[in-house]
């Protein structure tokens, strides 16, 4: 084998990482299967967020691992610009069978943040291709995360995410975040108040115009910044708004998509039908990188008579349905299906829900929230010092064997679905342990 050199921690340069901290303490990863991760030398993790909330079927899936494996001997890969391959239309077909009805025409991509680029992207093109070319402007909301690129930090609302990178799009407002309400505290499900912070959409019209606004983005339920619950009616609301106003509503779905709610989307779970959807993450299991924008009959049809031919959208990837992703992609949809992995998901929910508010009275606790396989747990940052307590429960969390995720003070946690009630006593023992110990 070739000899590349030192393997030492230098060159990676990691991603939303202290990279000194980490570089100077390493956790590694060798090997996953099922509920667990294990380290190089043998020590059993418990995977208690998915990796990054996206191994929605556990790790190892036989199905995904046999898919990628045969496709990578047949074909390894294939343009899709003006060429197919069939497993592309395929994936496609199979995927609109599982998107909410009506939102059956897919753009694939390979990451939630191209997602989310690509569907702001079609919003703009959509409103042109009618004929309202001055609707550009683009709605997002205060806490949410719509990943890294320069339209996603722009609609974000994550301050150290969008501080370092100049002037970002122009043309954006925000929405309040839901989150915080009087009342809300320790809310088990959607929170009880707060529907009404949707109408902030009707004070953004009356100051632009709804001439002027394209879409609307949100995360149903926001994951990165904390596990927001929306409160009872608080997305019927702003759907409501935004038919009136003629702007389209966009669910950034990247971690909310394929049973994380016990539904196949979040749509699903709040009976409320978006215009386009964003996904990524569980659409392959993350055994392959791969996103999509599922858009509406009503978009596409709008684009194939309006915009320009003969390509009507100027768009794409290099590697928009790559083929081991279309391969792992199958192979995932028919896990879910087969194995009734989002009705699973929907099972646990009560037990998962207790599991989780018996913490109220651990150590450091403030709040407790909770919906389908996701769970928030907010301590009390530690004074003059933010972050630093959940970091330090964090990398505690890891050497007594469970994998967690933090965000500013806050244990984020998103299990795979096929979770066991002993799992769940397990991440909420070792948590209530690890609080005790952290200071
Ligand atoms: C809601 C949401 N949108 C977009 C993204 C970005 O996805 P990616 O990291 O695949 O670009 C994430 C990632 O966590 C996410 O949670």
């Amino acid at each position: 084998m070739a000899d590349f050199g030192a393997n030492n921690l230098d060159a990676f340069w990691m991603p939303f990482t202290p990279n000194r901290r980490f570089k100077a303490h390493p956790r590694m990863l060798a090997s996953a299967k099922d509920m667990h991760y294990r380290t190089p030398e043998g020590r059993e993790i418990l995977d208690a967020t998915s990796g990054l909330w996206c191994v929605n079927a556990g790790h190892d899936q036989p199905r995904i691992r046999e898919a990628i494996q045969k496709q990578a001997a047949e074909m390894d890969y294939a343009p899709c610009f003006n060429m197919g391959h069939p497993l592309a239309f395929a994936f496609a077909s199979q995927l609109a069978q599982v998107t909410p009805e009506g939102l059956d025409r897919i753009f694939f991509t390979n990451s939630g943040s191209e997602s989310v680029d690509t569907a702001l992207k079609i919003a703009l093109a959509y409103h042109r291709a009618r004929g309202k070319g001055t609707k550009t402007r683009l709605i997002g909301r205060e806490r949410g995360y719509h990943g890294v690129g320069f339209g996603g930090i722009s609609v974000g609302g994550i301050p150290k995410n969008r501080m370092y990178f100049g002037s970002l799009l122009t043309g954006v407002d925000h929405l309040p975040h839901t989150h915080g309400v009087a009342g809300n505290l320790f809310s088990k499900g959607e929170p009880e108040h707060g529907a009404h912070l949707a109408d902030e959409l009707e004070r953004i019209v009356a100051l632009h115009d709804a001439s002027n606004i394209a879409a609307v983005i949100v995360e149903p339920v926001a994951g990165s910044t904390g596990v927001l619950i929306p409160p009872k009616g608080y997305l019927q609301r702003l759907r409501a708004i935004c038919d009136k106003h003629d702007i389209l509503l966009i669910f950034d779905e990247v971690i909310t998509g394929f049973g994380r709610l016990g539904t196949p989307f979040a749509a699903d779970r709040f009976g409320v039908t978006p215009d386009l959807i964003c996904m990524a993450k569980g659409l392959t299991n993350a055994a392959v990188p791969c996103g999509a924008v599922a858009a509406s009959g009503k978009i596409y049809d709008a684009m194939m008579e309006g915009a320009d031919a003969p390509i009507e959208l100027f768009h794409g990837y290099t590697y928009s349905a790559h083929p081991l992703a279309c391969a792992a992609g199958i192979a995932t949809l028919e896990t879910y299906k087969e194995d009734d992995l989002f009705a699973r998901a929907a099972g646990m929910e009560s037990y998962w829900q207790e599991a989780i508010h018996s913490l109220r009275d651990a150590r450091h606790v403030i709040d407790i929230r909770n919906l389908g396989l996701i769970g928030g747990i907010e301590l009390e940052a530690r004074p003059g010092a933010p972050t630093a307590r959940a970091l330090e429960v964090f990398e505690t969390a890891f050497d007594a064997g469970l994998l967690i995720r933090v965000t500013a003070d806050i244990i984020a946690l998103s299990p795979p679905l096929i979770i066991e009630k002993s799992h769940v006593d397990q991440v909420v023992e070792t948590l209530r342990g690890v609080l005790a110990r952290v200071d």
